[in-house]
């Protein structure tokens, strides 16, 4: 059966590449409210789809204002075979050709081997391969491996419904592993295995001064301006060789193990050449004891994401603003509790406000845990078996530094070993400008699925690539 949908995937290459296509020009964009249309639009593609395909029970979930939450299943394996849940998200953050793209983010188009659009590499690459691959499987079939499907409307705004729907479905969603696919590779012709993932929780700093906006000359001198006090705050909140000044802030943090460390220092290289490329800042910065992929991964952070307050318009206002904001966020590493963190970071923050001004910290998205899960499972062993084949390489251990809230919900009610199956690569610019996937990975992806039920449900096949 595999052979003929590896035979499948590549004949049908070309219409699956234009399902990617389509499926990148629905600006299925969850964080802005006029575009969710265009989110129930995109959903009702995907579960047109998978019923072409033969998926069964194929619904979306709308309970109450969600965005649809997709479903599709196929148990045609029989109560013996494993089960397999992928989940991934289909919704997009914002973009616009005006932000600096080259072309426009919702007419995917297709240069020198790589598709441009928004949405390509986050994670659409991902709902197109899985689907594709299950499509193959299908075409050539009996699959000998049960499988389930999720994918989300709102990863990218927050997530704020699966959380309830995890809990109350653990029965529906039932399945011995889990593929999370979404993410990315340093560098799209090194395969990683993904072990972990960091949390995240966010917050804004509001200081209020004076009753409105001031002549800065009537009184400049005499009052203590917010936008000023916003950055002396800010200042404090980093010592000059990188740690976090939050008391408690790594009380709790798991310590990388030599074990783990070694296992790591293989895609040191791969990271470092990546950071040069796409972040490419002057130089780098931060916890000088720690390598760089090491910092991103497995060390927590707090980073000011935007500040505000008063007059940067054109021309030029000598105003004295009554009021500034400061919003942050802090990647969380495993064994950091988010509220506890949270709490922290607040009183540390409100500890350093001083007395000419009033102000107030608020959690702007619920927390989300840092994690990794088992590198020794057995499903982890058939995720190196596929990208060995998909690949021709050795994959690398990885940790990754950007969050996947729902995996939590995953761990907590779910029976289910967890895998993460990324397919991208760091360079494609996930929520940036000019989003891309080189097409080749796309290909690998859907073979890589390929190869990763064949090594699931023929163990012989597991590790002899
Ligand atoms: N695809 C990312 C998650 C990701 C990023 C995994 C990098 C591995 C490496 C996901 O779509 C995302 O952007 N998540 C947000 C969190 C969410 C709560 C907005 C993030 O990490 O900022
Ligand atoms: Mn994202």
């Amino acid at each position: 059966m595999f052979a003929e949908a590896h035979i499948a995937a590549d004949r049908r290459l070309q219409e699956f590449i234009g399902r990617l296509k389509a499926l990148t020009s629905i600006p299925s964009v969850s964080t802005d409210p006029a575009h969710w249309p265009d989110v129930e639009r995109a959903a009702a593609w995907l579960t047109d789809w998978m019923r072409d395909i033969g998926l069964q029970n194929v619904q979306t979930f709308t309970r109450g204002d969600y965005l649809p939450l997709v479903y599709g299943e196929y148990l045609g394996a029989g109560p013996n075979a494993p089960t397999v849940l992928i989940y991934t998200h289909y919704d997009v953050q914002p973009a616009a050709r005006e932000d600096g793209w080259e072309t426009d983010p919702f007419v995917p188009e297709i240069i020198d081997g790589k598709l441009y659009a928004r949405g390509a590499v986050d994670s659409k690459i991902h709902v197109t391969a899985q689907l594709s691959a299950i499509a193959c499987m299908m075409e050539a079939g009996s699959p000998p491996v049960n499988l389930k499907v999720l994918l989300e409307g709102e990863e990218e705004s927050g997530s704020e419904h699966i959380f309830a729907f995890v809990a109350e479905n653990p029965a529906l969603l039932k399945a011995d592993v889990t593929v999370v696919t979404d993410g990315s590779m340093p560098d799209p012709d090194q395969p990683v295995l993904v072990y972990g993932l960091r949390g995240l929780i966010t917050g804004e700093l509001r200081v209020k001064g004076p009753r409105r906006d001031l002549h800065s000359g009537h009184y400049g001198g005499t009052v203590h301006n917010p936008a000023q006090v916003v950055a002396e705050i800010v200042a404090q909140l980093h010592t000059p060789d990188g740690k976090v000044t939050v008391p408690g802030f790594y009380d709790a943090v798991a310590p990388l193990s030599p074990d783990e460390r070694e296992a790591l220092s293989g895609i040191a290289d791969a990271v470092v050449d990546e950071w040069r490329k796409n972040a490419s800042a002057p130089r780098p910065w931060g916890e000088a004891e720690y390598a760089i992929h090491e910092r991103i991964s497995a060390r927590p952070t707090l980073e000011i994401n935007g500040i505000s307050g008063g007059y940067t318009g054109s021309g030029f206002k000598t105003v004295l603003p009554s009021t500034a904001f400061v919003r942050f966020s802090c990647r969380l590493v495993p064994n950091q509790n988010p509220d506890t963190i949270f709490a922290a970071v607040k009183a540390h923050i409100l500890s350093l406000v001083p007395p000419t001004v009033t102000a107030e910290v608020v959690e702007l998205e619920e927390g989300s845990p840092g994690f990794v899960v088992d590198r020794h499972s057995a499903p982890m062993q058939a995720v190196r078996t596929a990208y060995q084949k998909a690949w021709s390489a050795e994959p690398l251990w990885n940790r990754d530094g950007g969050s996947i809230p729902v995996v939590t919900a995953f761990q907590r009610h779910l029976d289910t070993t967890i895998v993460l199956m990324p397919f991208g690569h760091k360079l494609g610019g996930a929520h940036s400008q000019n989003e891309h996937i080189m097409l080749q990975s796309f290909k690998r992806g859907i073979h890589a699925m390929l190869y990763f039920y064949e090594a699931l449900t023929s163990p012989d096949a597991a590790g002899d690539a």
